[in-house]
């Protein structure tokens, strides 16, 4: 019989800056008011939408959200940039991405006790890589001094889960000795901060999860995965459209399509529902009740659709201790939400304990694991 899979440390890089909703609000109104100034005539000659200003009491009502952090603060807030001033490092220079990425991964092996000799898979897996090849997963193993191999995974916000998924897979099939799955969700990038329905919903953030086999974990905190369970059902409603055939299409790149966007009403009431009937089918199948769950990691997008996923699961609110909650400062952090729930949401776990970990979103994607406390 094979030796169980655990999951035996992980991970939180949270970048320097952040900015709160009246910060960003403050900004998104000034753009958007000298925009309506500046296009008054061809606004009154119904040429042109007005924009519409933003409240941050809106914002916190509606998502939970208060304040995000940012890998790179510069230009968000000036209103003749609109978006985070990153400057292109040479390619001798390690990338953003991989340098954000190897900051969780170190602490994630810290955490699991392990070298990089204890690792041979990495899998950098996220909503959007800064570039196509070569995979910025190649580049943190050779950062690392990690041998064997490492490839980027895109999933939406169940790249975090998905990549987990192929980690237990590749440990159960012995294809693996130790696996670091790393989630460096640079999002600003991505983020339109010229448009009221969606500048807020994003941060950046960085996790990673070491996974390996229980003959071989020896951290202060490991937890065994029992199962893992996957669903995708195709859906435009959350889409960016970048990508690099833009340039055949002739199309520009940079365009409010081409960024993150989304029917937001539409996403709450398709998602809620299949998440509820996904972590019960994910329960079934171990015969637990809701009643034998200590801890829900859930994926960290919206409060209202985390309460509402609670309340059809439980029949009531899930306590905070029950079900953590992150992005009221972190906000949505794609795939890393309920990465970053897990790490700071674990160590009082007892032996014997069962905790879900689960994400959704874009895709529709959702993706869980049931883990027990070792
Ligand atoms: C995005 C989201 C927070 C919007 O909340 P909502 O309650 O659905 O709000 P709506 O988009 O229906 O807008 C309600 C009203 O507030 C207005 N509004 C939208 N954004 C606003 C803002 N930033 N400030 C002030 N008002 C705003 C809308 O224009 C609308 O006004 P109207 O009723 O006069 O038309 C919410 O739909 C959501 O989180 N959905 C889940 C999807 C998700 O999080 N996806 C992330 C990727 S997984």
């Amino acid at each position: 019989m094979t030796s169980p899979v655990v999951i035996s440390g992980s991970g939180l890089w949270t970048p320097p800056y952040n900015i709160t909703n009246h910060e960003l609000v403050d900004a998104y109104n000034a753009y958007s008011t000298k925009f309506n100034q500046d296009n008054q005539v061809a606004i009154e000659a119904g040429a042109v939408n007005a924009k519409p200003l933003s409240s941050a009491d809106f914002i916190e009502k509606a998502s939970g959200i208060r304040s995000r952090f940012v890998y790179v603060k510069d230009g968000i807030l000036d209103i003749e940039r609109m978006r985070p001033n990153i400057p292109q490092r040479s390619e001798e220079q390690l990338s953003d991405q991989a340098e954000m990425a190897i900051n969780a991964a170190k602490l994630a092996l810290q955490a699991a006790n392990k070298k990089a000799e204890d690792i041979d898979v990495v899998i950098v897996s996220c909503a959007y890589t800064q570039r196509s090849y070569p995979a910025i997963a190649i580049e943190v193993q050779d950062a690392l001094g990690i041998k064997g191999f490492g490839f980027d995974m895109l999933v939406a916000c169940s790249a975090a889960t998905f990549a987990l998924h192929r980690a237990y897979e590749m440990i159960t099939a012995g294809t693996a000795k130790g696996v670091l799955v790393i989630n460096p969700e640079l999002t600003s990038p991505q983020v339109n901060y010229c448009d009221r329905d969606s500048h807020f919903i994003f941060g950046d953030v960085a996790t990673a999860i070491v996974v390996e086999s229980a003959d071989t974990a020896n951290s202060a905190h490991s937890f065994e995965i029992l199962s893992t369970q996957a669903v995708t059902s195709y859906s435009n409603n959350i889409r960016s459209n970048f990508g690099y055939v833009s340039r055949a299409n002739d199309s520009d790149p940079f365009a409010a399509d081409k960024l993150f966007h989304q029917e937001g009403r539409k996403v709450f009431k398709d998602v809620c529902p299949m998440v509820v009937v996904h972590i019960n089918e994910h329960l079934a199948q171990h015969q637990l009740a809701l009643s034998d769950i200590r801890r829900w990691w859930l994926h960290q997008a919206n409060i209202n659709m985390n309460t509402l996923i609670s309340r059809k699961l439980l029949g009531r609110d899930a306590t905070p201790q029950e079900a953590p909650v992150v992005l009221d400062s972190y906000a949505n952090t794609a795939s890393a939400g309920s990465i970053i729930a897990f790490n700071l949401h674990h160590k009082d776990m007892r032996s014997g304990d069962y905790g879900l970990l689960c994400s959704f979103g874009a895709g529709y994607s959702i993706g869980s694991l049931m883990l027990k406390k070792r």
